[in-house]
Protein backbone atom coordinates (compact mmCIF):
# COMPACT_ATOMS: atom_id res chain seq x y z
CA UNK A 1 0.00 0.00 0.00
CA UNK A 2 1.37 3.43 -1.02
CA UNK A 3 1.39 5.47 1.98
CA UNK A 4 0.36 9.31 1.77
CA UNK A 5 3.49 11.26 2.78
CA UNK A 6 2.00 13.94 5.52
CA UNK A 7 3.47 16.90 7.41
CA UNK A 8 1.65 18.10 10.96
CA UNK A 9 1.67 21.77 11.61
CA UNK A 10 0.70 21.94 15.02
CA UNK A 11 0.15 23.95 18.10
CA UNK A 12 0.53 20.83 20.51
CA UNK A 13 -1.82 20.97 23.06
CA UNK A 14 -3.70 17.93 23.94
CA UNK A 15 -5.94 17.34 20.42
CA UNK A 16 -2.62 17.32 18.43
CA UNK A 17 -0.63 15.26 20.80
CA UNK A 18 -3.96 12.80 20.18
CA UNK A 19 -3.42 13.76 16.10
CA UNK A 20 0.25 12.65 16.68
CA UNK A 21 -0.76 9.34 18.20
CA UNK A 22 -3.15 8.74 15.11
CA UNK A 23 -1.15 9.57 12.53
CA UNK A 24 1.53 7.64 14.04
CA UNK A 25 -0.68 4.70 14.63
CA UNK A 26 -1.83 4.99 10.34
CA UNK A 27 -0.60 2.49 8.27
CA UNK A 28 -1.88 3.90 5.50
CA UNK A 29 0.51 7.64 6.85
CA UNK A 30 4.55 8.35 6.14
CA UNK A 31 5.09 11.01 8.52
CA UNK A 32 7.62 13.14 7.19
CA UNK A 33 7.89 15.56 10.44
CA UNK A 34 6.02 18.13 12.24
CA UNK A 35 6.58 21.84 12.52
CA UNK A 36 5.10 24.18 15.62
CA UNK A 37 3.50 26.98 15.69
CA UNK A 38 1.69 29.58 18.48
CA UNK A 39 -1.66 28.78 19.96
CA UNK A 40 -2.79 26.66 22.43
CA UNK A 41 1.00 26.98 23.55
CA UNK A 42 3.80 29.02 22.69
CA UNK A 43 5.74 27.97 19.96
CA UNK A 44 8.45 26.60 21.61
CA UNK A 45 6.20 24.81 23.90
CA UNK A 46 4.11 23.10 21.11
CA UNK A 47 7.78 21.83 19.47
CA UNK A 48 8.98 20.48 22.92
CA UNK A 49 5.34 18.83 23.21
CA UNK A 50 5.83 17.60 20.13
CA UNK A 51 9.33 15.82 20.84
CA UNK A 52 8.18 14.00 24.11
CA UNK A 53 5.06 12.64 22.44
CA UNK A 54 7.17 11.55 19.69
CA UNK A 55 9.29 9.82 22.32
CA UNK A 56 6.31 8.16 23.82
CA UNK A 57 5.36 6.89 20.87
CA UNK A 58 8.49 5.36 20.43
CA UNK A 59 8.70 7.76 17.38
CA UNK A 60 11.61 9.62 17.67
CA UNK A 61 12.36 9.30 13.48
CA UNK A 62 10.03 11.97 13.08
CA UNK A 63 12.11 15.47 12.61
CA UNK A 64 10.46 18.62 14.81
CA UNK A 65 10.84 21.67 13.59
CA UNK A 66 10.22 25.08 15.48
CA UNK A 67 7.87 27.97 13.42
CA UNK A 68 6.52 30.69 13.99
CA UNK A 69 5.86 32.28 17.13
CA UNK A 70 3.43 35.17 16.90
CA UNK A 71 0.57 36.28 14.13
CA UNK A 72 1.49 38.13 11.29
CA UNK A 73 2.72 41.15 11.85
CA UNK A 74 3.01 40.82 16.00
CA UNK A 75 6.08 40.30 18.02
CA UNK A 76 4.94 38.25 21.00
CA UNK A 77 2.73 35.81 21.80
CA UNK A 78 0.96 34.79 25.35
CA UNK A 79 -1.80 31.79 25.16
CA UNK A 80 -5.46 33.27 26.05
CA UNK A 81 -6.62 32.04 29.90
CA UNK A 82 -9.02 29.56 28.17
CA UNK A 83 -6.70 27.70 26.10
CA UNK A 84 -4.81 27.31 29.67
CA UNK A 85 -8.27 26.07 31.17
CA UNK A 86 -8.49 23.32 28.11
CA UNK A 87 -4.82 22.16 27.71
CA UNK A 88 -3.52 23.30 30.86
CA UNK A 89 -0.21 25.69 31.24
CA UNK A 90 1.88 23.00 29.44
CA UNK A 91 -0.42 22.11 26.91
CA UNK A 92 -0.90 18.18 27.81
CA UNK A 93 -2.74 19.13 30.49
CA UNK A 94 -0.12 19.18 33.62
CA UNK A 95 0.55 15.51 32.62
CA UNK A 96 4.87 15.25 32.92
CA UNK A 97 5.95 13.52 29.99
CA UNK A 98 9.70 12.45 29.84
CA UNK A 99 11.58 14.81 28.29
CA UNK A 100 12.87 13.79 25.27
CA UNK A 101 16.31 14.78 24.50
CA UNK A 102 15.78 15.14 21.50
CA UNK A 103 15.91 19.28 19.67
CA UNK A 104 13.88 20.92 16.96
CA UNK A 105 16.39 21.11 13.57
CA UNK A 106 18.14 23.74 12.71
CA UNK A 107 16.43 24.20 9.44
CA UNK A 108 13.33 26.52 10.28
CA UNK A 109 9.73 24.74 10.31
CA UNK A 110 8.85 27.61 7.26
CA UNK A 111 12.20 26.68 5.15
CA UNK A 112 11.25 22.82 5.63
CA UNK A 113 7.75 23.30 4.61
CA UNK A 114 9.27 25.38 1.36
CA UNK A 115 11.57 22.49 0.69
CA UNK A 116 9.10 19.84 0.76
CA UNK A 117 6.53 20.95 -0.80
CA UNK A 118 8.82 22.24 -3.63
CA UNK A 119 10.32 18.56 -3.71
CA UNK A 120 7.71 16.25 -3.25
CA UNK A 121 4.64 18.56 -4.64
CA UNK A 122 1.80 17.12 -5.17
CA UNK A 123 2.64 14.16 -3.43
CA UNK A 124 2.38 16.13 -0.04
CA UNK A 125 -0.29 16.73 2.12
CA UNK A 126 0.26 18.57 4.88
CA UNK A 127 -2.15 19.14 8.01
CA UNK A 128 -2.20 21.96 9.41
CA UNK A 129 -4.44 22.49 12.98
CA UNK A 130 -3.16 25.67 14.62
CA UNK A 131 -2.94 29.06 13.69
CA UNK A 132 -2.61 29.49 10.01
CA UNK A 133 1.00 31.64 10.30
CA UNK A 134 3.31 29.29 8.96
CA UNK A 135 1.71 28.14 5.83
CA UNK A 136 0.62 32.43 5.29
CA UNK A 137 4.82 33.10 5.94
CA UNK A 138 4.89 29.87 3.07
CA UNK A 139 3.14 31.35 0.53
CA UNK A 140 3.64 35.06 1.05
CA UNK A 141 7.63 33.66 0.66
CA UNK A 142 7.02 31.38 -1.70
CA UNK A 143 3.39 31.96 -3.88
CA UNK A 144 4.27 29.29 -5.85
CA UNK A 145 4.24 27.12 -3.56
CA UNK A 146 0.39 26.91 -2.91
CA UNK A 147 0.19 25.52 -6.68
CA UNK A 148 2.60 22.71 -6.51
CA UNK A 149 1.09 21.24 -3.08
CA UNK A 150 -0.93 18.38 -2.92
CA UNK A 151 -3.66 18.83 -0.47
CA UNK A 152 -3.80 21.01 2.25
CA UNK A 153 -6.05 19.74 5.20
CA UNK A 154 -7.29 22.43 8.06
CA UNK A 155 -8.54 22.16 11.36
CA UNK A 156 -10.27 25.43 11.60
CA UNK A 157 -13.53 27.48 11.41
CA UNK A 158 -17.18 27.14 11.55
CA UNK A 159 -18.80 27.86 8.35
CA UNK A 160 -22.72 25.96 9.09
CA UNK A 161 -21.95 26.00 12.95
CA UNK A 162 -21.39 29.09 15.54
CA UNK A 163 -18.00 29.23 16.75
CA UNK A 164 -15.75 27.88 20.20
CA UNK A 165 -13.95 31.48 21.03
CA UNK A 166 -17.76 33.93 20.04
CA UNK A 167 -20.55 33.09 17.98
CA UNK A 168 -18.82 33.54 14.59
CA UNK A 169 -15.09 32.43 15.22
CA UNK A 170 -13.19 28.68 15.73
CA UNK A 171 -9.53 29.33 17.86
CA UNK A 172 -7.75 28.25 15.04
CA UNK A 173 -8.84 30.69 12.46
CA UNK A 174 -9.15 33.61 14.85
CA UNK A 175 -5.33 33.45 16.18
CA UNK A 176 -3.74 34.66 13.03
CA UNK A 177 -7.37 36.22 10.56
CA UNK A 178 -4.54 37.86 8.27
CA UNK A 179 -2.80 34.68 8.08
CA UNK A 180 -6.07 32.75 7.48
CA UNK A 181 -6.73 34.66 4.38
CA UNK A 182 -3.36 34.88 3.05
CA UNK A 183 -4.23 30.85 2.95
CA UNK A 184 -7.17 30.96 1.58
CA UNK A 185 -6.65 33.12 -1.36
CA UNK A 186 -3.51 31.48 -1.98
CA UNK A 187 -4.75 29.36 -4.80
CA UNK A 188 -4.02 25.79 -2.61
CA UNK A 189 -6.23 22.85 -2.73
CA UNK A 190 -8.11 23.08 0.64
CA UNK A 191 -10.18 20.65 2.65
CA UNK A 192 -11.56 22.65 5.59
CA UNK A 193 -12.11 20.11 8.54
CA UNK A 194 -14.27 23.16 10.56
CA UNK A 195 -16.38 22.79 13.85
CA UNK A 196 -19.02 22.04 11.71
CA UNK A 197 -17.52 18.42 11.87
CA UNK A 198 -15.43 18.14 14.51
CA UNK A 199 -18.46 19.32 17.06
CA UNK A 200 -19.84 15.29 15.92
CA UNK A 201 -16.79 13.79 17.10
CA UNK A 202 -16.16 12.86 21.07
CA UNK A 203 -14.09 10.83 22.91
CA UNK A 204 -15.62 10.02 26.18
CA UNK A 205 -14.58 7.49 29.10
CA UNK A 206 -15.19 4.70 27.82
CA UNK A 207 -12.27 5.49 24.78
CA UNK A 208 -9.91 6.73 28.36
CA UNK A 209 -11.20 3.62 29.84
CA UNK A 210 -10.16 1.56 26.50
CA UNK A 211 -6.96 3.35 26.76
CA UNK A 212 -5.50 2.59 29.97
CA UNK A 213 -6.43 -1.30 29.57
CA UNK A 214 -3.91 -1.74 26.49
CA UNK A 215 -1.68 -1.72 29.75
CA UNK A 216 0.88 0.92 28.57
CA UNK A 217 2.52 3.85 30.20
CA UNK A 218 1.73 5.16 26.62
CA UNK A 219 -1.99 4.00 26.87
CA UNK A 220 -2.23 6.03 30.26
CA UNK A 221 -0.36 8.75 29.46
CA UNK A 222 -2.56 9.53 26.45
CA UNK A 223 -5.95 8.79 28.76
CA UNK A 224 -4.95 11.07 31.84
CA UNK A 225 -4.06 13.65 28.89
CA UNK A 226 -7.57 12.84 27.30
CA UNK A 227 -9.22 13.32 30.92
CA UNK A 228 -7.91 16.44 32.09
CA UNK A 229 -9.69 17.70 27.92
CA UNK A 230 -12.55 15.81 29.18
CA UNK A 231 -12.83 17.70 32.03
CA UNK A 232 -12.51 21.18 30.47
CA UNK A 233 -15.55 20.47 28.02
CA UNK A 234 -17.81 19.39 31.07
CA UNK A 235 -17.29 22.75 32.53
CA UNK A 236 -17.44 24.60 29.57
CA UNK A 237 -19.71 22.43 27.41
CA UNK A 238 -21.79 20.11 29.98
CA UNK A 239 -24.31 19.27 26.91
CA UNK A 240 -21.60 17.91 24.65
CA UNK A 241 -21.32 14.93 26.57
CA UNK A 242 -17.70 14.63 25.72
CA UNK A 243 -14.76 16.41 24.50
CA UNK A 244 -14.41 16.53 20.50
CA UNK A 245 -11.50 15.16 18.62
CA UNK A 246 -11.12 18.26 16.46
CA UNK A 247 -7.20 17.78 15.53
CA UNK A 248 -7.09 14.12 14.80
CA UNK A 249 -10.39 14.49 12.48
CA UNK A 250 -8.53 16.45 9.95
CA UNK A 251 -5.44 13.77 9.94
CA UNK A 252 -8.32 10.85 9.25
CA UNK A 253 -9.88 12.84 6.59
CA UNK A 254 -6.67 13.91 4.83
CA UNK A 255 -5.58 10.40 4.86
CA UNK A 256 -9.46 9.29 4.32
CA UNK A 257 -10.94 11.67 2.29
CA UNK A 258 -14.63 9.20 2.96
CA UNK A 259 -14.68 10.00 6.30
CA UNK A 260 -16.39 13.69 5.62
CA UNK A 261 -19.11 15.05 2.60
CA UNK A 262 -17.77 18.63 1.23
CA UNK A 263 -19.62 21.38 -0.03
CA UNK A 264 -16.92 23.64 -2.73
CA UNK A 265 -16.60 27.15 -2.50
CA UNK A 266 -14.32 30.35 -2.56
CA UNK A 267 -13.35 30.89 1.18
CA UNK A 268 -11.59 33.44 3.09
CA UNK A 269 -11.73 34.39 6.95
CA UNK A 270 -12.64 38.33 8.22
CA UNK A 271 -9.64 40.06 8.91
CA UNK A 272 -11.47 43.69 10.36
CA UNK A 273 -14.55 44.39 12.06
CA UNK A 274 -16.91 42.99 13.78
CA UNK A 275 -17.18 39.76 12.68
CA UNK A 276 -13.04 39.17 12.70
CA UNK A 277 -12.54 35.59 12.28
CA UNK A 278 -15.27 34.39 10.33
CA UNK A 279 -14.79 31.90 7.87
CA UNK A 280 -17.07 33.21 5.06
CA UNK A 281 -17.53 32.95 0.92
CA UNK A 282 -15.99 35.14 -1.02
CA UNK A 283 -18.65 37.16 -2.41
CA UNK A 284 -16.83 38.70 -5.33
CA UNK A 285 -16.27 34.44 -6.55
CA UNK A 286 -20.43 33.63 -6.03
CA UNK A 287 -20.65 32.97 -9.47
CA UNK A 288 -17.14 31.31 -10.49
CA UNK A 289 -17.57 27.98 -11.02
CA UNK A 290 -15.58 25.01 -8.00
CA UNK A 291 -14.31 26.46 -5.04
CA UNK A 292 -10.57 26.67 -3.77
CA UNK A 293 -11.82 25.04 -0.64
CA UNK A 294 -13.98 21.58 0.33
CA UNK A 295 -15.69 22.48 3.03
CA UNK A 296 -16.50 19.46 5.29
CA UNK A 297 -19.93 19.73 6.33
CA UNK A 298 -20.75 15.76 7.47
CA UNK A 299 -18.46 13.18 8.80
CA UNK A 300 -18.77 9.06 9.38
CA UNK A 301 -18.42 10.03 13.04
CA UNK A 302 -18.92 6.18 14.35
CA UNK A 303 -16.24 5.09 11.64
CA UNK A 304 -14.04 7.67 12.48
CA UNK A 305 -13.79 7.00 16.07
CA UNK A 306 -13.34 3.15 15.27
CA UNK A 307 -11.06 3.53 13.45
CA UNK A 308 -8.90 6.23 16.03
CA UNK A 309 -9.09 3.76 18.89
CA UNK A 310 -7.59 1.27 16.44
CA UNK A 311 -4.99 3.76 15.23
CA UNK A 312 -4.17 5.25 18.99
CA UNK A 313 -3.76 1.64 19.94
CA UNK A 314 -1.66 0.50 17.63
CA UNK A 315 0.57 3.70 18.54
CA UNK A 316 0.00 3.03 22.40
CA UNK A 317 0.34 -0.97 22.55
CA UNK A 318 3.71 -1.64 21.76
CA UNK A 319 5.67 1.49 21.17
CA UNK A 320 9.29 0.30 21.73
CA UNK A 321 7.95 -1.78 18.10
CA UNK A 322 6.94 1.71 16.39
CA UNK A 323 8.85 3.19 13.95
CA UNK A 324 8.32 4.27 10.05
CA UNK A 325 8.26 0.30 8.77
CA UNK A 326 5.38 -0.30 11.35
CA UNK A 327 2.73 0.17 8.78
CA UNK A 328 4.25 -2.75 6.61
CA UNK A 329 4.52 -5.37 9.32
CA UNK A 330 1.21 -6.05 11.42
CA UNK A 331 -0.77 -6.70 7.99
CA UNK A 332 -3.69 -4.40 9.75
CA UNK A 333 -6.02 -2.83 7.22
CA UNK A 334 -5.83 0.85 6.24
CA UNK A 335 -8.52 2.47 8.15
CA UNK A 336 -11.65 3.23 6.33
CA UNK A 337 -10.51 1.80 2.98
CA UNK A 338 -14.21 1.76 2.50
CA UNK A 339 -16.60 4.53 0.86
CA UNK A 340 -16.35 6.44 -1.44
CA UNK A 341 -13.99 9.63 -2.69
CA UNK A 342 -15.76 12.13 -2.45
CA UNK A 343 -13.35 15.29 -1.79
O1 LIG B 1 -10.91 25.03 17.79
C1 LIG B 1 -10.22 23.85 18.03
C2 LIG B 1 -8.76 24.02 17.72
O2 LIG B 1 -8.21 24.99 18.60
C3 LIG B 1 -7.94 22.78 17.90
O3 LIG B 1 -6.92 22.78 16.93
C4 LIG B 1 -7.34 22.97 19.27
O4 LIG B 1 -6.13 22.25 19.42
C5 LIG B 1 -7.11 24.44 19.31
O5 LIG B 1 -5.91 24.76 18.64
CA1 LIG C 1 -4.61 22.51 17.62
Amino acid sequence: MEKKKMILDLDTGIDDALAIAYAAGRTDIELLGITSVFGNVTADRAAENSLDILALLGREDVPVYQGEGAPLGEETYAPAAISRQIHGENGVGEIRLAPSGRKTETESGVDFLIRSIMTLGKELTIVATGPLTNLAAVFRRCPQAAGQLGKLVIMGGAVTVPGNVCPWAEANILGDPAAAKTVFESGADIVLVGLDVTMRTLLTRKETAQMRAWGTETGEKLADMTEFYLKAYERLAPWMGGCAIHDPLAVGIAADPSLAETFSTYLTAETEGPLRGRTIGRQELLRTPGGNTAVCLNVDAERYLKGFMEAVGRSAKAPEMNGPERGADAGAPAEGSAGKDNL
